[in-house]
């Protein structure tokens, strides 16, 4: 089935970029970054995102269900993978997919703070602001976009069109 393109490749490719020119500016050369990726969605922007950043970065990874196998928020937001090492003293970025009602976020803020990292920030591809129920700070976004469910680029609908190079719509959905 094809897919309605939302965001090219190319589109992708340039903000993802600006996007780690950025971080890098605002940290500074030379300072060390801890990308924390929430598996699965994240994986394929971790991956861009990191090759693009200079200097010295580390990555580990978190997975948390907030979804079930549908297109809707169960509202519960579970840790399924913890991260292998400690984030304390360090200068942490959540690398998200997307943030949609805000819940799983602010859930990790939440217990990602408490392991008192020197600096806490999130880097998001993707924000639905119109699906938002609880505020979330996102210190990095790299596209504003409407209320569609959208897959491709690791975001996935019940586990297929993760490979998916850009993001797309799935035709005939709302
Ligand atoms: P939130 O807790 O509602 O902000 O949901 C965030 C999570 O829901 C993301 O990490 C995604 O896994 C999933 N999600 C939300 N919107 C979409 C979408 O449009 N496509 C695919 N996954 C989505
Ligand atoms: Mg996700």
């Amino acid at each position: 089935m094809d897919l309605e393109v939302l965001i090219d490749e190319a589109r992708l490719q340039a903000r993802v970029d600006e996007l780690a020119r950025q971080i890098r500016r605002e940290y500074g050369p030379g300072v060390p970054v801890h990308l924390v990726a929430v598996l699965k969605g994240a994986f394929v922007f971790l991956a861009d995102l990191m090759r693009r950043l200079e200097g010295p970065v580390s990555c580990d990874f978190i997975a948390v269900s907030s979804y079930g196998s549908g297109t809707s928020s169960s509202g519960e937001v579970r840790l399924t993978k913890d991260l292998d090492r400690s984030l304390e003293g360090r200068d942490v970025i959540i690398v998200e997919d997307i943030v949609d009602t805000g819940l799983t976020l602010s859930y990790l803020q939440e217990i990602l703070r408490a392991r008192e990292p020197r600096s806490l920030r999130t880097a998001c591809l993707l924000s639905k602001p119109s699906r938002r129920k609880v505020e979330v700070k996102v210190e990095y976004i790299g596209f504003t976009i409407d209320d569609r469910f959208v897959v491709g680029y690791g975001l996935d609908f019940d586990e297929t069109y993760r490979n998916v190079p850009y993001i797309g719509v799935i035709p005939g959905s709302a």
